[in-house]
């Protein structure tokens, strides 16, 4: 029976540490701002301050506490099918690029964790990209050759560490598996000092781009020659990046197996997409993505996942589960350059497509040479155009525009807030306006404007993750309006509960 009643949290979390880095007090002043202390923003702060720089990593939250402790923890140049992808949007050069620095990145992480201490349960595993029925081996040779084009050691196989039966599948030998909280928490303390410094709980909220840039933050103003915003989703509109990528869900569930649990990192081609990798004597299971605000979210994502968990393995407990989400570039490749086409003072790294352990490592190796005077590249410019992407571009957009005006011919969903049961929420209408209302498990309220701070789409109910989340460009924000992603950076408008 799924047991859909776990508690969600991401096994990496327990590992959070529990001391945090004070916000600013002092030292104001520095060459470079980070903003985001996930892995891409610590990482590259890290490689900045190999470069001689003084860094400081700004962080709204808690440092590993974002998408880089919410995912699968895979480190690999094998994604699925990204290559064949970036290939048919950017050319097949662009694709070994793209295979070539995400492998030097999977290196790179070995070789911070070793130069830097860090414990962070890193192992050397296959990777695999597998066709489970005979038609989606077709894709799967596709990528097969676009890999060894970019010089990455595949090879074709049947011989795939799954417990059901494939078709067959790609392997990459020799990737990473490691624990991504405990990776990120190394990172931070190795940032830390030597007139470096990582603040936690201070959100960034304005820019002026000057000379030096500054920064208003939830703590007072900081400067810094340069910025590079690594806050996941690029927080300012100014870069049209909200227009350019999509943001998607997937879900995770975790579980204690009997027997011995699958070594190889496994992800499935086709309609349903399955990623698998385990930690320790723990099996974990990703799948039934959806684009983030689509509407009827709820259990039933995680209870899917769970299902498929126990159809092949032998279940002896479910211990975590966890949902998160990533924005996919129209072109597939990640944004990784000048915030703006003119900007020489922000940076931007985004866009990894549910691979940005190893892309955002890559886009660090790419800004640190990039910030530096190194040679770095302009492949992947946020400002580059590719022709070949316009089909998706234009779906993207469309899709925002009829999210944008659709929601609000709807009727709404109760009358009063009365109406509501323990644990579930509503749409309340009059006239225009829209309050969305949820009813907490002890029966109390919480209600506000539905109308998203971004660019003003309505935001629809996530009954799996108890969140209001827009369908337009992917924002999400708690029941009492706080923001939990961006692009948004302002809460939604609180609102008495209607008809109480
Ligand atoms: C379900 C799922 C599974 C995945 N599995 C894999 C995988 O197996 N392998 C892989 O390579 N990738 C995977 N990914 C993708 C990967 O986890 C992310 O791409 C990567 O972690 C992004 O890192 P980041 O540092 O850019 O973002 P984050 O880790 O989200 O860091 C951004 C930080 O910025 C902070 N922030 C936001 N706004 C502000 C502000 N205004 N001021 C200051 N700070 C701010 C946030 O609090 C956050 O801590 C997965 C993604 C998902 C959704
Ligand atoms: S995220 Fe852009 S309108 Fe909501």
């Amino acid at each position: 029976m799924p047991s859909t009643t776990t508690a969600a949290q991401s096994l990496w979390l327990a590992a959070l540490p529990a001391t945090i880095y004070p916000p600013p007090s002092g030292e104001r002043a520095f060459d470079v701002l980070v903003l985001g202390g996930g892995i891409t923003g610590l990482t590259t702060a890290l490689l900045l301050k190999r470069r001689g720089a003084r860094v400081a990593v700004v962080e709204a939250g808690r440092v590993g506490a974002g998408v880089s402790g919410n995912n699968t923890a895979k480190v690999t140049a094998l994604q699925s099918t990204v290559l064949t992808s970036i290939g048919r949007t950017r050319g097949a050069e662009v694709a070994d690029e793209y295979a070539a620095r995400s492998l030097a990145a999977v290196e790179l992480v070995d070789e911070l964790s070793t130069a830097e201490g860090i414990d962070c349960d890193l192992e050397r595993r296959d990777a695999f990209t597998v066709a489970v029925r005979d038609a989606e081996l077709a894709d799967v040779e596709r990528e097969f050759e676009a890999a060894r084009r970019a010089g990455l050691s595949v090879e074709m196989t049947a011989a795939v560490d799954l417990p059901y039966p494939v078709a067959g599948a790609v392997r990459l030998p020799d990737q990473v598996a490691f624990h991504p909280v405990k990776y990120v928490s190394g990172l931070a303390a190795a940032v830390d000092g030597d007139g470096c410094r990582v603040f936690e709980r201070t959100r960034a909220l304005r820019v002026t781009e000057g000379r030096p840039v500054q920064i208003e933050t939830t703590r007072g103003a900081l400067t810094g020659d340069r910025v590079v915003v690594a806050t996941h989703y690029p927080i300012w509109d100014r870069g049209l990046y909200f227009a350019r990528m999509e943001a998607s869900r997937s879900y995770c569930v975790a579980a204690r197996v009997r027997g011995e649990p699958t070594r190889g990192m496994s992800i499935t081609t086709g309609a349903d997409t399955w990623s698998y990798r385990s930690a320790g004597d723990l099996m974990i299971v990703l799948g039934k993505g959806h684009p983030t605000g689509a509407r009827g979210v709820d259990h039933s994502c995680y209870t899917a996942v769970e299902k498929h968990l126990r159809e092949h393995w032998d279940v002896e407990q479910v211990t975590h589960r966890w949902s998160a989400q990533d924005p996919t570039p129209y072109d597939h490749t990640p944004m990784i350059g000048g915030y703006t086409p003119g900007s020489t003072r922000m940076y931007v790294a985004s866009g990894f497509a549910k691979w940005g352990l190893t892309g955002g490592t890559m886009a660090a190796a790419i800004l640190s040479e990039q910030l530096t005077g190194g040679p770095g590249t302009d492949v992947f410019s946020p400002h580059r155009f590719s022709p070949r992407g316009l089909p998706q571009l234009a779906r993207i957009n469309v899709k925002a525009g009829v999210d944008l005006v659709g929601d609000r011919l709807m009727p709404g969903q109760i009358s009063s807030a009365a109406d509501l049961a323990p644990d579930s929420a509503g749409v309340v209408r009059s006239g225009v306006d829209r309050t969305g209302v949820y009813r907490d498990p002890d029966g109390g309220l919480h209600a506000v404007s539905m109308r998203c701070t971004h660019l003003g789409c309505l935001v629809r109910f996530n009954a799996a993750e108890k969140s209001w989340d827009c369908p337009c460009h992917g924002s999400r924000f708690d029941v009492d309006g706080e923001v939990l992603e961006g692009p948004a950076v302002r809460p939604l408008s609180r609102r008495n509960p209607p008809g109480e």
